[in-house]
C-alpha cells in the first residue's frame, strides 16, 4: 500500500461523492496563491466534518486553528442561517485568507475568525460566558491538545462532541519514547481523555491524500 494509491482512492471518493466544487476549490486555491501551508483537511474529511455537524443538529461550532478556513467552511455549510461558527488562529495571514473566503462562501454573517493564541481566545471565551458549542474541532498546535480538550469540555455540554485532528500521526502515537512535542501531544491528550469520567471516545486510523493519520471522537456525555 502506497502514498500514491491511498491518493488514488481519495480522488475517486471526492469525485464520485463530493463532485465539483468551486467556492471550496476557490478557497483552496487562495490559500495556495498566499503560500499558506497545505495541510487542510481532505474533501472526504471535510465532509465527515459537515455530515457530524449535521448529524448532531449543530447551531455552534468552535473551531481551534482556522489555516485558511477550508474546514470551517464545511462546518459552516452544517449550520442553520441562525447558527454561529468561531475559529481561532494565531497566524494573522492565516486569518486574513480565512475571512476572506469565508465571506466569498456566504458565511460572512455566521462565521467569525479570532486572531490570537488559541489559549487566549478560549480564556475570553470562557471568561465571556459563552453559550456552549455543540461541535468542537481542535486542529492547531498539537503539543497544546491536552491544552485545548480541557477549554474544549468547559465550552460544551452534555451531547456536544469534540473532534480533535491529527492524532495518529504516522503512527507515533503508539511510540512511547518519542520525544516529539507533537506525538506527546497526542499522547498527553489520549491520557486525559482516558482519565476524565465526563466522556467517552475513541481514535480511528485514516490513509488517504493527507497520508496516514488519524482522528479522536470525543463524546461530552455528563
Ligand atoms: N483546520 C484547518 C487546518 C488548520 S492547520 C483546515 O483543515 O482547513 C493549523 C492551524 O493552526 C494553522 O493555521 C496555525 O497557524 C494554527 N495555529 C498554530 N498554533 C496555534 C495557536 N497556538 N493558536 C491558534 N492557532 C494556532
Ligand atoms: C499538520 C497539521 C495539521 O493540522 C494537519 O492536518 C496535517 C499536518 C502539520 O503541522 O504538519
Ligand atoms: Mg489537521
Amino acid at each position: 500500500m502506497s502514498q500514491q494509491q491511498w491518493t488514488a482512492v481519495d480522488d475517486y471518493i471526492t469525485g464520485i461523492l463530493i463532485g465539483a466544487d468551486p467556492v471550496l476549490d476557490a478557497a483552496q486555491a487562495a490559500a495556495d496563491a498566499a503560500g499558506l501551508p497545505q495541510i487542510a483537511v481532505s474533501a472526504p474529511q471535510g465532509r465527515q466534518l459537515q455530515i457530524l455537524a449535521e448529524t448532531l443538529g449543530a447551531r455552534r461550532i468552535l473551531e481551534v486553528g482556522t489555516l485558511g478556513g477550508y474546514s470551517a467552511i464545511w462546518m459552516a455549510r452544517a449550520l442553520p442561517a441562525d447558527g454561529r461558527l468561531i475559529t481561532l488562529e494565531i497566524d494573522p495571514r492565516h486569518a486574513e485568507v480565512a475571512r476572506r473566503n469565508l465571506h466569498h462562501a456566504g458565511f460572512a454573517a455566521i462565521a467569525e475568525v479570532r486572531l490570537g493564541p488559541a489559549a487566549d481566545s478560549l480564556r475570553q471565551l470562557a471568561d465571556d460566558g459563552a453559550e456552549p458549542f455543540d461541535l468542537v474541532f481542535v486542529d492547531a498546535d498539537k503539543a497544546s491538545n491536552p491544552l485545548y480538550f480541557a477549554w474544549a469540555l468547559r465550552l460544551t455540554r452534555p451531547g456536544s462532541l469534540i473532534v480533535v485532528d491529527n492524532t495518529v500521526r504516522d503512527g507515533a502515537v503508539a511510540d512511547a519514547a518519542s520525544a516529539d512535542p507533537s506525538v506527546v501531544g497526542v499522547r498527553r491528550l489520549h491520557e486525559a481523555v482516558a482519565a476524565e469520567p465526563r466522556v467517552s471516545a475513541t481514535t480511528v486510523q485514516t490513509v488517504g491524500a493527507k497520508g496516514y493519520d488519524g482522528f479522536t471522537l470525543i463524546r461530552v456525555r455528563s
